[in-house]
């Protein structure tokens, strides 16, 4: 018997199985073959939510949720958030390794000279109802690029899937900026050459009738890091939804059309909106007693709290509570913050809270910040979307040249009816004969 097995005992048949267990995994293929008698279809796995399903190899991000532990490429998420560009990491989760200094230059030239829509995409978000959502608009145009490019369907073809690449990490500021200036009334402002990623999107967001837009470099900064930190999360909903999507050779556009919208729920992307909406609920740190009580009692959840993954701090939430300190220092400090600290130390300090392993997560401090930062609160999926727009390409990327990945297909455990006979079809069916 291998070592690297485990054996099965199907107490249905009395028969063992020896089934290899490969990187802590055992292939569910492997189960067919245990069956209760010859005609039966063979075992397989019921995992609703992927909550113990591997769905695929992949070598880009790493999580130790028990340790509180995120790598981009092996790299630690605080020696990049503290030393590397947005656009540095955009390169490494992309290509795998940081680029060169030559390769850093060609790449950020290559992503300013793509930021512009063409005229009838501006014409098509002027299409949306004046007060629509921004990620409503976001997930709408991204997925009219496709009927832009085409040839982006040659999903096979690296320099094609290269080309696309860089479209979509370069337009997604510009996408998301005129979706608030669609909301906002505003004219859209072009992109500036002049300007790095984050700065750019600032001055598309905020320019007004000024020449040139003068960026707050510690806010550009601020913003920077906080792209960095949701640039990547592995195998979350929108990841899968990108993948799943781009498994049946969708080109990249509708496929990260359909990430955002999986982004968009509360309980993934759109969380950092509903923190807000809860911590402006709450009101006052006096009020914060009686609304944990109701959480208690399965009245509504802690947002920004828990994770699928994370049974200790999140990484990014620790960066972002140290940062939150360093942007109120400039915008001036956000009244919530005090709200949000209390919130945390009595949530930390409660049972239900420690018994459940559900700590602070990602969303619950960006809120805060973006709230400083003067974005509406409706913004903040969107820019969640931007940064992860990269961490969606480079799944989507390693999927496509994965041989071991098909088509994306579960199985089900059919729960409805046996065979039914229809009166009425039988009959239809006798007079036809
Ligand atoms: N507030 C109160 N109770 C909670 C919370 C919460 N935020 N999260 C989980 N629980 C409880 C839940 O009721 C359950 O209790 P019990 O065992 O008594 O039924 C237990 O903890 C386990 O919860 P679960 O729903 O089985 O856990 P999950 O892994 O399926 O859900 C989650 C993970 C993130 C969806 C969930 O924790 C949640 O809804 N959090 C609030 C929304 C949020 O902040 N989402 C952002 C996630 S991080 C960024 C991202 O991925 O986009």
């Amino acid at each position: 018997m291998g070592k690297d097995t485990i054996t099965l005992t199907d107490n249905r048949t009395g028969k063992q199985y020896e089934v290899p267990v490969k990187d802590g995994t055992i292939n569910a293929m492997d189960l067919r073959q245990i069956k209760a008698d010859p005609d039966d279809f063979g075992l397989m796995t019921y995992d609703p939510a992927f909550m113990n399903t591997a769905n695929c190899r992949s070598a880009i991000t790493f999580i130790d949720g028990d340790k509180g532990i995120l790598r981009y490429r092996g790299y630690p998420i605080e020696e990049l958030a503290e030393e590397k560009t947005f656009l540095e990491i955009a390169w490494l989760l992309l290509k795998g390794e940081l680029p060169s200094r030559e390769e850093y230059g060609a790449w950020k030239t290559d992503v300013t000279h793509h930021t512009m829509v063409r005229e009838n995409i501006k014409r098509l978000i002027d299409g949306f109802q004046y007060d629509a959502h921004p990620m409503g608009i976001f997930v709408s145009t991204v997925g009219a690029l496709s009927t832009f490019y085409p040839e982006a369907k040659h999903v096979d073809d690296p320099a094609n899937r290269k080309l696309q690449i860089l479209r979509l990490i370069a337009k997604v500021p510009t996408i998301a900026a005129y979706s608030y200036r669609h909301r906002m009334g505003l004219p859209y402002v072009m992109p500036d050459n002049d300007l790095y990623y984050t700065g750019n999107f600032l001055n598309m967001l905020f320019k007004m009738a000024e020449l040139k837009y003068a960026v707050n470099p510690t806010i550009e900064r601020a913003l920077d890091i906080l792209f960095i930190l949701h640039a990547d999360h592995e195998q979350n909903c929108s990841t899968t939804a990108m993948r799943g999507i781009g498994s049946s050779r969708a080109d990249p556009y509708s496929a990260l059309a359909g990430a955002a919208a999986a982004l968009y729920g509360p309980l993934h992307g759109g969380a950092n909106e509903a923190v807000l909406h809860m911590l402006k609920e709450i009101g006052s740190v006096s009020a914060i007693p009686p609304f944990v009580e109701k959480v208690k009692k399965g009245e509504g959840r802690l947002m920004g709290f828990g994770h699928r993954i994370y049974k200790s701090y999140d990484p990014r939430a620790r960066i972002l509570k140290e940062m939150a300190h360093k942007v109120f220092a400039i915008t001036g400090r956000n009244r919530l913050l005090d709200v949000a600290l209390e919130l945390e130390r009595i949530a930390l300090s409660d049972e239900y809270f420690v018994k459940r392993k559900l700590y602070p997560n990602v969303d619950f401090y960006s809120g805060l910040i973006y709230q400083s930062l003067k974005f509406p609160v409706e913004m903040f999926p969107v820019l969640f979307a931007i940064p992860r727009t990269v961490g969606w390409l480079a799944q989507w990327e390693e999927m496509l040249v994965d041989p071991d990945q098909k088509i994306a297909r579960p199985r089900q455990i059919y729960t409805g009816y046996d065979v039914r006979h229809l009166p009425e079809f039988e009959k239809q069916e006798t007079a036809r004969a």
